[in-house]
Formats: C-alpha cells, sequence, structure tokens
C-alpha cells in the first residue's frame, strides 16, 4: 500500500477569524514568514507525498498563485541581489504537484473530499485539514502512512482531549493493537460529553481508501445539515479495516484566533531570523504583566 497522493480541503469560509478572512483565505494568514497552508503542504512532502490536491473556491485564487512562479518579482529579486528572498519564492512554486479544484457549494467536509474522487482513482490517500498545523519529530501524516501500510487499513489520527474538548471533534470508538495504534469500530462526529466514545478524537489527518467516494456520495447531511466526513468514516469503519495512529507531536487549531496566536509564537520561538529577539521581548513583557 503506497500513499502517493493528498488531499486538502481549503474551501472554509474562515468565519472563525473574521475580519481577517473577510478576502485573505485563512490559508494564506502568515504563521511567522509563510502561509499557514504551506506547512500543511511541507508535512505532506516530508511524508512522501508527491501529488496534492487542494479543494478550493471562489474566493481563495490567492493559493494558486502563490504556489506559481512570479517571473516579475523573481527578475527584481536577482537583479537586487536578494538571493535569499529569491530562493524561497521559488521553493514555494516547486514543493509538490499542486492542483486545484473548487467545491462550488460549502456543503461540508464530506463534500469537499468528495470533490477529490477523480484526482485520487483507486488509490490509497492522505487527507490534511487546511487549519491543523502539526509540530512533530516525524511528520504526523508519515506516523499515520506507516500504520495504514502495517495493517493495510485506513487510518485517523487522533489524540486525548478533555471530555469540555471532544464536543469541538469526532470521538472515537477504539480497541488497542499495540502502543498509539487502535482499531477503530465507531466513532461520532460533535459528540455531547453522553454520546462520546472515548476521549480520543480525531486531529485534522486521515490516509484513507479510496472506498470512501461510494460511501460519501451516497451521505446524507448530518451534524449541522452538512455531509460530514466523519459519518463517511463511520461507514468505512464497519465495512473494512481502520485504525487510530495516537500520533507524537503538537497540533495547532490555526483555524480560531487562539490557536492561530500559540502557533505564531512557538513558530517564532523556533525560527532562526525571530526566536532570540522574540525570546527577550517575551521575558520583558512579562515583568510589566
Ligand atoms: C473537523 C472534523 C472533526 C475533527 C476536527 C479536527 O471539524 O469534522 O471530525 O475532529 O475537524 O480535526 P471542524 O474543526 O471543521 O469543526
Amino acid at each position: 500500500m503506497k500513499v502517493r497522493k493528498a488531499v486538502i480541503p481549503a474551501a472554509g469560509l474562515g468565519t472563525r477569524m473574521l475580519p481577517a478572512t473577510k478576502t485573505v483565505p485563512k490559508e494564506m494568514l502568515p504563521m511567522v514568514d509563510k502561509p499557514v497552508i504551506q506547512y500543511i503542504i511541507e508535512e505532506a512532502v516530508a511524508s512522501g507525498i508527491e501529488d496534492i490536491l487542494i479543494v478550493t473556491n471562489r474566493a481563495k485564487s490567492a493559493m494558486d498563485d502563490y504556489f506559481d512562479y512570479y517571473p516579475e518579482l523573481e527578475t527584481r529579486l536577482l537583479q537586487a541581489g536578494k538571493e535569499k528572498e529569491l530562493i524561497e519564492v521559488r521553493r514555494a512554486a516547486d514543493l509538490a504537484n499542486i492542483f486545484y479544484v473548487r467545491q462550488k457549494q460549502t456543503k461540508g467536509l464530506g463534500h469537499a473530499i468528495w470533490r477529490a474522487k477523480r484526482f485520487v482513482g483507486d488509490e490509497p490517500f492522505a487527507v490534511l485539514l487546511g487549519d491543523d498545523i502539526m509540530r512533530a519529530e516525524v511528520p504526523v501524516t508519515r506516523q499515520l502512512i506507516a500504520g495504514a501500510e502495517k495493517y493495510g487499513a485506513s487510518a485517523v489520527g487522533v489524540q486525548r482531549v478533555s471530555t469540555e474538548a471532544i464536543v469541538k471533534y469526532s470521538s472515537v470508538k477504539i480497541s488497542p493493537l499495540e502502543e498509539r495504534i487502535y482499531a477503530v469500530s465507531d466513532m461520532n462526529e460533535k459528540p455531547r460529553p453522553e454520546e462520546m466514545f472515548s476521549n480520543y478524537a480525531i486531529l485534522g489527518r486521515y490516509v484513507l481508501k479510496s472506498d470512501i467516494f461510494d460511501i460519501l456520495e451516497n451521505l446524507r447531511p448530518g451534524y449541522g445539515g452538512e455531509i460530514q466526513l466523519t459519518d463517511g468514516l463511520r461507514e468505512l469503519c464497519m465495512r473494512d479495516k481502520m485504525i487510530a495512529v495516537d500520533f507524537e507531536g503538537r497540533r495547532y487549531d490555526t483555524g480560531n484566533l487562539n490557536g492561530f496566536l500559540e502557533a505564531t509564537i512557538d513558530f517564532a520561538l523556533d525560527h532562526k531570523a525571530t526566536g532570540p529577539w522574540l525570546r527577550r521581548f517575551i521575558k520583558e513583557k512579562a515583568k510589566q504583566l
């Protein structure tokens, strides 16, 4: 089972980050010096993915412009001797083979993934949600692919969250297979605390068999009146093997303001150009708080 393709759904309206996201796609907001979506694509590439489909909508063309060449800018940078900037600008455009499809109607995550059917064909593929940036020694998608390959199964990335937090996610019913890997037998989207199967929530990373497309095609709207990926996965896990990988790494939800700021601070602290300065700045600030 070789996973070569990934799908990044990025067709949401960004309503949790307004007004900033009224005209700038939330995936294009800068996380220190790169847009959020670049971190997601870099994770996919570091996990062995070659072809990436981004599911977009009519307000997101800044994304395809970003991953394109920009000859006028590149010539100007070359003439000005700005070699470092030139390399970074080019690197973004050369990261992977990136394809785009529009969702056309905002009908939910399951519907967005279904739009990838033609691109994926009958191969297993990875899904990386556009809001969730992971910081991990081994790229999280690679951790999932390793589990999926070992068990010949679909895989969802999970971590334990508090009972108060599970209502924001999907909860999975699991039984242990080995350290950090579980068999999945059921799941539900945005459960109330009394409905949750466990404190393990699916957090933005999946490796799926292409059987999911036929399931999604026939799915009725679920939570919030939307076609939910979780409802499709529920059916998939009942038909075929599915594992949950309790991945190692830190997840940031950059689709809300607090998560976005946490990620910005952590990434800026790690960054060569900003880290030492930011550390001093925070220490000074802390004295005044
Ligand atoms: C989506 C999924 C949900 C998952 C969550 C975090 O929810 O529908 O199952 O747990 O992402 O990855 P959303 O954040 O779009 O409400």
